[in-house]
């Protein structure tokens, strides 16, 4: 027989219920974030710990305490006098039919309180082992060993967010979420990886430095990788499949955009640059940056300010410093590259778009935004060609595309003119979306945060940042206190689209066991391809 944790002795669904803590209970033992089951008469509520207090029956006990020897009298007071509460928040309720419904009652007084069971966890958050492959173990909540899954249909069906500071494991959730992907074949994955982490091999911090492996060492013909840096994939013992070369003539104005802030451009400056492409069409930038001594000459002649031409100019110069920009005159339609990956993403590959030791923020953005507003665009295309047909073969494969540093990408400016503000706010409607990973949430437009589908939390100490996440989340005030107390690594509060209440879970490790796990379909899949080529 299991034994309570606790009883209800009062509190509100809004505020959270409040729960006595049994004496014998190790109450240091009890944290927030825990995962607990309120037995009620009809329903189990399902809850979080969000605040935990002291309390004694009698003041004069906190005057004058036992003393050590005491024992007795501290085992007496411990019965009848002092006591320990928490706050429970209560996120679901089951009744009789096992059916999650939101919470729209509370358990009567002394109803008795539980640790949540295997059981009780497989109910909720769905079986690893379901046929549908939509279930994807994303590690355990407190204390626990039972699988937390993420509903990974769920998950792309909307843009979602994986939000902590600094070496909280983000990049790790990331990885994990992403295999998950690519072994469920539930999105392709387009993966701008600004630090070369998702491809070959990533550091795992540590005491002893090692290693762990990448997407395209687990999953090999599934992912391509398409690198700006080939020499720096090759240094990492790779090939890159694809060297990234971009025309000049694929670079249009509204690329340029969402460079503004990071090159502080001036709107005027943009502006100048629609003059310029007013005359000169796909040649606009290759134009303006042959143009040397006669800067003054050319504004005039196209009507515009010298000044916003020679500050447009100075800023986009640096760009002749990239190697993977060529010139190419004339080369409108060809975009081999960008051409290259809708056509492994076709294909259901993965692509991993490496940057190597071009980690300039600009850099990021710009290829970023070049890149995904082509596909995108296809992708409208595409969806349009469905809605036509409305065959099921024509129906486009949902892309989820990965973003770090998202605040660059979806800052309040950002967001408004850029490809990526539009993605995730049009939501799935052409089966793109978003997987944004930032230490700074608070940097990202309000009402595209609002939009986000799923949140993964780790650890956020910015009070900025605490509320930024929480935006638009009916719990918020109950949430925040457990994303205040979260650890400082591996440790992340799960909430929204693709799990069915909120949850504070330990990620799972990112190792052998892992690696073993993703291979394991990988051969069970060629094991029925065969079966089905014998029969
Ligand atoms: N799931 C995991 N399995 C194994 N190790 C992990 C996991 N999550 C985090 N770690 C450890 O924590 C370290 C930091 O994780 P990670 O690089 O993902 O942090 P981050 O949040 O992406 O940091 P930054 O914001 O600086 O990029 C890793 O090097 C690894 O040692
Ligand atoms: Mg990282």
């Amino acid at each position: 027989m299991k034994k309570a944790l606790g009883h209800i002795i009062g509190g509100s669904l809004t505020d959270g219920l409040t729960m006595r803590i049994a004496p014998e209970a190790n109450l240091e033992a009890i944290k927030t974030g825990k995962f607990l089951s309120i037995v009620g008469n009809q329903y189990r509520f399902f809850s979080l710990i969000t605040d935990l207090s002291l309390a004694v029956t009698n003041q004069d006990i906190l005057l004058f305490p036992p003393s050590k020897q005491e024992t007795l009298l501290m085992d007496l007071l411990k019965q009848k006098d002092m006591y320990a509460t928490a706050v429970l928040k209560p996120m679901l309720m089951l009744g009789a039919d096992l059916r999650p419904i939101p919470v729209k009652t509370i358990p009567s007084h002394f109803a008795l309180v539980y640790e949540a069971d295997k059981k009780d966890v497989a109910l909720i958050f769905g079986d690893e082992s379901d046929q549908s492959k939509k279930y994807f173990n994303i590690g355990c909540p407190l204390d626990m060993q039972t699988p937390v899954c993420l509903d990974l249909e769920r998950l792309t069906e909307r843009s979602n967010g994986i939000f902590g500071k600094t070496g909280t494991g983000k990049t790790f959730l990331t990885r994990l979420i992403l295999a998950g992907l690519i072994k469920n074949e539930k999105a392709v994955n387009l993966i701008f990886d600004m630090h070369s982490e998702y491809g070959l091999q990533a550091r795992k911090e540590g005491k002893e430095p090692s290693f762990v492996k990448g997407l395209k060492t687990l999953f090999n013909d599934k992912v391509v990788i398409f690198s700006l840096d080939p020499d720096s994939t090759r240094r990492r013992g790779g090939n890159p499949d694809v060297v990234i070369t971009l025309p000049y003539q694929s670079i249009q104005v509204e690329d340029i955009l969402s460079l503004q802030g990071e090159l502080n451009l001036h709107a005027t400056a943009v502006e100048s640059a629609y003059l310029i492409v007013a005359k000169y069409k796909h040649e606009w930038l290759s134009i303006l940056l042959s143009q040397g001594e006669n800067l003054k000459e050319f504004s005039n002649s196209i009507g515009a300010h010298p000044e916003s031409i020679a500050a447009l100019y100075r800023k986009l110069k640096r760009l002749e410093r990239l190697p993977f920009f060529i010139n190419a005159p004339g080369a409108v339609h060809k975009n081999s590259c960008i051409d290259q990956m809708i056509e492994y993403i076709d294909n259901d590959t993965h692509i991993i778009v490496e940057f190597g030791n071009f980690t300039q923020t600009f850099v990021y953005l710009l290829i970023a935004n070049i890149i995904t507003r082509r596909i995108h665009k296809r992708y409208i295309e595409k969806t349009e060609r469905f809605l036509g047909s409305q065959k099921i073969e024509d129906q486009p494969k949902k892309l989820l595309i990965t973003i770090e540093e998202a605040h660059k990408f979806l800052n309040p400016q950002a967001a408004r003119q850029t490809i990526f503000g539009i993605i995730a706010r049009e939501m799935r409607k052409y089966y793109v979306s978003l997987l944004i990973v930032d230490q700074r949430p608070s940097g990202i437009d309000e009402e595209i945060l609002s939009q986000i589908g799923t949140k993964v939390v780790a650890q956020l100490s910015d009070e900025k940042d605490i509320q930024a996440v929480l935006t638009g989340v009916s719990n918020a005030s109950n949430l925040r206190s457990i994303v205040a107390s979260l650890d400082s690594k591996k440790q992340v509060l799960l909430f929204g689209h693709a799990v069915t209440m909120p949850v504070v879970v330990e990620t799972r490790e990112y190792n052998h066991d892992f690696y073993r796990a993703m291979a394991d379909t990988v051969t069970s899949k060629k094991i029925d391809e065969l079966v089905q080529e014998l029969f």
